[in-house]
């Protein structure tokens, strides 16, 4: 791995202080504050994380041993403790707050329903013991592929109460990435819905789910379905239950597992430089406390917050800021099926007056589409009651950012931009907004007990302002992942390759500017972020030559307006190219391919055909001067390696 050419080319000047309003009632106010937790973690780092496990989790056996490093980079924090995530985001709150609201739900139809925190426990206890009496217990699999309602939630908690681990599936990606998932988890249960409501139309999630038991998927013995939608699909009697008929007859009180700190809560699978989807394992405890304390420094949670963050449960930001993190500290969170667009691009600004949101968290993405939309549709709504913004999934661009921050946040919310991954758990790098000045396309500073650096090849932290290098992590953290489900190896060469294996890589390449905060300046591996989320060139690659047309594709990123970066392909055919490399109806059919192999958002945006694929000498395809001519600049690479120059003109476009 190498960093080429990461120079910066962003310079933004502008500081933007916490209010004295947002102060006055901020739990962390000032720096000094935050500065002293710093210090803390510098001085007695284990001291630090054990007070703070005690203090957050609710334990049924408390832990004496904080972190056991003897088989890095498996790292095991609080492991002698037993506690359960679903006890410390439902039980322990009954007594104060058993009638307030723990979730309000609308759907995209504008169904409006809400969950006080009782209503939520019974219904959890109620679909656990559901999940039991199909035979689900500890440590089995259960894969959740469910639109965005309540009922997502409840599976994924009913899960955490009885100790089986989830795996959420993306209801945006196909049958085929669903069995994919699936079959690496060797999961026993899958939980679905007949549909969703998303951008107007219902999304087929049953018939997705049908399409992947019948290719295979021999693990799962119980399908248990939602109906949501009520239209027709096809029902299975062997497998298939109605979620209604196996919740009949169930108590609503149900024992939680006390399980031991590092069982596994959940795998979740995220793009990696490879063509498989690598199942990211989270631990119990340490998870939670990730979750809980960064609800509470960088969202700055009250009681009476309405929190809402846009995320679907099917990424791990639904997991930290919907499912868990909301929940384990009694807060209430808004959940909304559907697309920001219907009926009109108001939908978010109408949720936000009508449920009286306080927080509000979502994707540069999400702000760029409704900013392009103009300043009409959030002019229409009171949004006085957001007191806070952020931001998470790629670098905001600074004039989104100050749209977010005068439109949407009237001048007098502090937006919180949040670096993180799949595998952090939870924020690393955040504004804690009551003490830190912001500045726009900057995620700030690394929070308390957060050993992030940018550090050049060797290792060496890079103290010249402004230099990239590659971002890591320098000790290990509570909420971190644990390994790649069935893949230790390839957990310890994705991140661990460098530095002896003493430093996180996060694939990540970063800036610290002379006030060191960070800026996150893109992947140096091949991910693209496509519209804040993931996605491998080598998967859509390898989507792409399982067409019985296609004979090599090589797939880069380019930059766009709106999702940050379009998927531009580059094909070679089995037999001739397309005269003048245009074949409309074949790109369209590639385009819905890649979209059933893997889901609609890893559609290729551009194809252009080739006769071959500029490689290196040792056959590795050059994938930089791709990525020059996706984005139509300039040639500048040696080419003289090329076999056959020609191409060149081909994979430019000219015909
Ligand atoms: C990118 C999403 C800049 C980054 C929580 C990271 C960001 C990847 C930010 C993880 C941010 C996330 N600023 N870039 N605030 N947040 N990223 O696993 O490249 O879906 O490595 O987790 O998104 O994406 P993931």
């Amino acid at each position: 791995m190498s960093i080429e050419n990461i120079d910066s080319i962003l310079h933004e000047e502008r500081l933007f202080q916490p209010s004295a309003e947002f102060v006055k009632s901020a739990s962390i106010n000032s720096l000094e504050n935050l500065k002293d937790l710093h210090e803390q973690a510098e001085q007695d780092y284990e001291g630090f994380w054990a007070k703070l496990g005690h203090d957050e989790i609710s334990w049924q056996t408390p832990f004496s041993n904080v972190l056991d490093d003897s088989r890095a980079p498996h790292y095991q924090w609080f492991s002698d403790g037993k506690t359960n995530v679903s006890y410390n985001c439902l039980d322990r709150h009954l007594e104060s707050r058993d009638n307030n609201n723990a979730i309000i739900f609308e759907g995209e139809n504008g169904d409006i329903k809400t969950l006080t925190y009782h209503e939520l426990y019974s219904q959890v206890c109620c679909f656990a013991n559901a999940m039991k009496a199909r035979g689900i217990g500890k440590g089995d699999r259960v894969v959740i592929y469910m639109p965005m309602t309540p009922e997502a939630v409840v599976a994924m908690q009913a899960c955490a109460r009885i100790g089986a681990i989830h795996s959420v599936v993306f209801g945006g990606f196909s049958a085929e990435s669903l069995k994919d998932r699936i079959e690496d988890a060797g999961a026993k249960m899958l939980i679905t819905a007949d549909g969703g409501h998303r951008g107007g139309k219902i999304i087929e999630l049953k018939q997705a789910a049908d399409k992947a038991l019948a290719g295979g998927c021999a693990s799962i013995e119980t399908v248990i379905v939602f109906k949501r939608t009520g239209h027709d699909v096809g029902f299975n009697p062997d497998k298939d239950i109605w979620w209604h008929d196996a919740i009949k007859d169930m108590d609503n009180n149900c024992e939680p597992e006390w399980v031991e700190a590092e069982h596994p809560l959940f795998l979740l699978y995220t793009s990696g430089s490879t063509g498989k989807p690598k199942g990211i394992q989270h631990s119990t405890a340490g998870y939670l406390l990730g979750a809980i304390l960064t609800m509470k420094w960088v969202f700055d949670i009250k009681d009476d917050d309405i929190y809402w963050c846009t995320a679907d449960v099917g990424w791990i930001t639904g997991h930290t800021y919907v499912a868990y993190g909301p929940l384990a500290v009694g807060s209430t969170v808004l959940i909304y099926e559907g697309a920001p667009t219907i009926p009109d691009c108001g939908r978010f600004w109408d949720i936000c007056e009508r449920h009286k949101v306080s927080i509000f968290y979502t994707a540069p993405t999400a702000i760029r589409a409704l900013m392009k939309q103009g300043d009409e549709f959030p002019a229409k709504y009171d949004l006085s009651s957001i007191r806070l913004l952020g931001t998470v999934g790629e670098p905001i661009n600074p004039e989104a950012w100050i749209w977010y921050h005068k439109i949407i946040g009237g001048e007098r919310c502090p937006i919180v931009d949040t670096w993180w991954q799949t595998e952090t758990g939870a924020h690393m790098i955040a504004p804690i907004p009551g003490a830190v000045a912001t500045k726009p396309g900057s995620c700030t500073l690394p929070l308390p007990g957060i050993m992030a650096d940018v550090v050049d090849e060797a290792g060496n932290s890079i103290t010249e302002a402004n230099k990239g290098g590659f971002l890591v992590i320098k000790k290990p953290w509570p909420f971190m992942l644990r390994t790649i489900w069935g893949d230790d190896e390839r957990y310890i060469n994705t991140y661990w390759p460098m530095f002896d294996g003493k430093y996180y890589l996060a694939g990540d390449s970063a800036r610290r500017d002379s006030d060191g905060y960070f800026w996150i300046m893109g992947r140096i591996d091949d991910v693209l972020n496509v519209s804040g989320h993931r996605l491998g060139t080598m998967e859509i690659e390898s989507a792409l030559v399982a067409h019985p047309r296609v004979a090599e594709a090589a797939v880069v990123g380019r930059p766009d307006e709106i999702k940050g970066e379009a998927i531009f392909a580059y094909v070679v055919l089995k037999g001739d190219r397309p005269e003048d490399g245009i074949d409309k109806k074949l790109t369209k059919e590639l385009r819905t391919w890649v979209s059933e192999q893997i889901g609609p958002i890893a559609k290729p945006d551009d194809i252009r055909y080739a006769d071959n694929l500029p490689k290196t000498r040792s056959g590795k395809i050059m994938r930089r001067l791709l990525r020059t001519i996706a984005q139509g600049h300039e040639i500048t690479q040696d080419t003289s390696t090329l076999e056959n120059e020609s191409i060149l003109q081909q994979l430019q476009g000219k015909r």
